[in-house]
């Protein structure tokens, strides 16, 4: 049962990535850019000097605050470099101007959105996406194009595989799961877990399969495995096979939507086990749809807004500032980090050339962001500590660390 929910998951889905990536291939080659990376148009300064950078995100759909709260911290680094001048590159000063697109979160539009932005808006470079599945989908155009991206908070370790021209400023998923694991095990005591993942989600099969390693490496059971598919309503007949194993506590490796319902159907059957997920429960829409039934339940995540350190908390009182009294989540640190690794990777190439980009991004070292120091290493990635918050009174509250 439980081995064939894995191969299952795995087919189903690889079949998509290379639907979502064919499409993408299609587009490329339709257009007059060929397939050669040229670096000569893209990425140019415009008529005014300005630099246009892109943001491809859900800035609609069940994940909606994943895009919307992502484009927020980028607006913020742009708002905040524009007004000491713009990105300095060999003593002249250039505007950034930031160009969104909304992917709904599906991976079969990042290909559209991602072309767009390079062809249409000459971007320097892209930000995004947020979810794994869909930057799987949008990294091969960037990659074909020679055209630098960055995604903030994709997990899993394959986005930056794609190519040279893929970077994140997040942890991997073996260490979230690692994190997530060691939590259940050291803190909580926990010795039987149950897992309940999304087969269609290439993070929540990563982070599943890693929360699994790293649990019973440390002595603990998984006394269930079980899987369903994104935007599913009944989550009844996985949540009973659950309870039936008496499991301490269910590992959930989803997005939050899906979680606040899991959450509230499991209260109502009865099921009182705190849950456990990864940085995808991140969301002011976990508590706001999960109420009652999420409360004391934990997810790692890249920082906690109640963290007491000078750049956490300027950064929280400047974005609130901007946005409406709204505290910034995971998300919005993070795209605000990337947004900034980026233009002082510009600064430091002195160019917007897409080959000079890329080895000024990957050189980035010890840069200090608002969730934590960024190192790019050799596989593009960042190596970073991961914290893990408690969900109290419909907030997330720092409640451990969890170091690399
Ligand atoms: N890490 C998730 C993924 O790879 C995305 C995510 C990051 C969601 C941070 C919320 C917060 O799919």
């Amino acid at each position: 049962m439980h081995a064939r929910a894995n191969v299952t998951s795995v087919l189903s889905f690889s079949r998509s990535a290379l639907l979502a990536a064919g499409v993408a291939l299609a587009v490329l080659s339709g257009c007059d850019r060929g397939s050669t990376p040229s670096t000569g148009t893209t990425g140019s300064t415009g008529a005014a000097g300005d630099i246009v950078i892109g943001h491809y995100g859900s800035l609609t759909g069940a994940e909606a605050t994943f895009g919307l709260s992502t484009d927020n911290g980028i607006r913020l680094a742009v708002e905040e470099i524009n007004a000491a001048g713009g990105v300095n590159m060999g003593g002249k000063s250039h505007k950034i101007v930031l160009k969104s697109e909304d992917t709904e979160g599906k991976p079969e539009k990042a290909g559209t959105v991602v072309t767009k932005l390079i062809t249409a808006d000459k971007v320097a470079a892209v930000i995004g996406e947020v979810a794994s599945s869909v930057t799987l989908a949008g990294a091969p155009v960037a990659q074909q194009f020679g055209v630098p991206m960055i995604t903030p908070s994709s997990t899993n370790p394959q986005c930056t595989a794609v190519g040279d021209m893929i970077f994140r400023v997040c942890f991997i998923d073996p260490f979230q799961g690692y994190a997530c694991a060691k939590f259940a095990a050291s803190d909580l005591k926990v010795k039987q877990a149950a897992i309940l993942f999304d087969q269609a989600s290439a993070y929540s099969v990563g982070l599943k399969d890693e929360f699994e390693k790293n649990f019973t490496k440390l002595g603990g059971q998984i006394v269930a495995v079980e899987a369903y598919t994104k935007g599913e309503s009944n989550f009844n007949p996985l949540l009973t096979k659950i309870r039936e194993t008496g499991a301490e506590l269910l590992f959930i490796p989803g997005y939050y939507t899906d979680v606040a319902n899991i959450a509230l159907q499991a209260r109502k059957l009865g099921m009182t086990m705190p849950l456990l997920g990864g940085d995808g429960w991140d969301s002011s829409d976990l508590a706001k749809n999960g109420g009652a039934a999420i409360e004391g339940s934990f997810y790692s995540n890249h920082y906690a807004s109640d963290q007491p350190t000078p750049e956490i908390q300027s950064f929280v009182r400047k974005y609130k500032e901007k946005f409406g009294g709204e505290t910034p989540d995971g998300l919005a640190a993070l795209g605000y980090d990337a947004a900034r690794v980026l233009f002082d990777a510009m600064q430091r190439a002195g160019t917007t050339d897409g080959a000079k980009l890329r080895d000024a991004i990957a050189s980035t070292k010890d840069f200090k962001g608002v969730t934590g120091t960024i190192s790019i290493n050799e596989k593009r990635d960042a190596v970073k500590p991961a914290v893990i918050v408690e969900m109290k009174g419909g907030k997330p509250v720092f409640r451990a660390r969890v170091e690399p």
